[in-house]
């Protein structure tokens, strides 16, 4: 309830790659990229469809297209870059909208250091990305500061969640879905998700 696992063999597949401590910077950041179509195609399955008549070759016809305005995506910095590449692919005219939060390694507190977005997000589907929900400070922090600016319509997209983030994220935000591509067993004391992929922006980024 509120959380979506994408169940797919694609998916598995190229998680079980990424989790992978050999996999290399470059087809970790690939693969990244792979499933976030995959991500996306499921976190904007129920966009809402309006009717527009255009014209083909041979005649009139009404057509389906999405109804309302552009989507926002907002990638938290800096591993969900990563996934923000494989969205757009899908879905190229989306606005974007940047979080810059990194951990506290200590007390794993997320703190800003950057937020910059579009002023009319009161009036789009929001859709926040980060590869992992481990405490959920991140996601919490980044949907708060989205809120306060206005944002009503927000989903939340991630690769990997710990039963901790998704209970902390569910608490403290319940009317944002969650989609994710796995939930793995458990935090280890650093607030690492286990069994996990190591630290994401690091596999990414070195
Ligand atoms: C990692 C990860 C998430 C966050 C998840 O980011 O990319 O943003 O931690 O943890 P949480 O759910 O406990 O908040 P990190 O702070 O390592 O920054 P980075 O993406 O810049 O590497």
């Amino acid at each position: 309830d509120g959380v979506t696992v994408i169940d797919h063999p694609l998916v598995s597949h190229k998680l079980t790659l990424m989790r992978d401590k050999e996999t290399s910077t470059k087809s970790f950041r690939q693969l990244l990229r792979e499933i976030a179509l995959l991500l996306c195609y499921e976190a904007t399955r129920d966009l809402e469809l309006t009717l527009v008549e255009i014209e083909t070759p041979l005649t009139k016809m009404m057509a389906p297209k999405i109804a309302g305005k552009k989507l926002v995506f907002v990638p938290i910095l800096r591993a969900g870059m990563g996934l923000l590449e494989g969205m757009l692919e899908l879905v190229p005219s989306a606005r974007i909208a940047h979080i810059g939060l990194y951990r506290d390694p200590k007390t794993l507190v997320a703190v800003e250091y950057y937020f910059k977005a579009p002023e009319d997000i009161g009036d789009r589907l929001v859709i926040v990305l980060d590869p992992m929900l481990a405490t959920a400070n991140s996601a919490v922090a980044a949907v708060e500061r989205l809120k306060e600016r206005g944002a009503r319509n927000i989903r939340f997209v991630c690769l990997l969640a710990a039963p901790e983030g998704i209970a902390h994220m569910r608490d403290a935000h319940p009317d944002v879905h969650i989609y994710c591509a796995a939930i793995d067993e458990r935090l280890n004391e650093k607030g690492y998700i286990m069994p996990g992929l190591g630290d994401a922006g690091d596999r990414m980024y070195g």
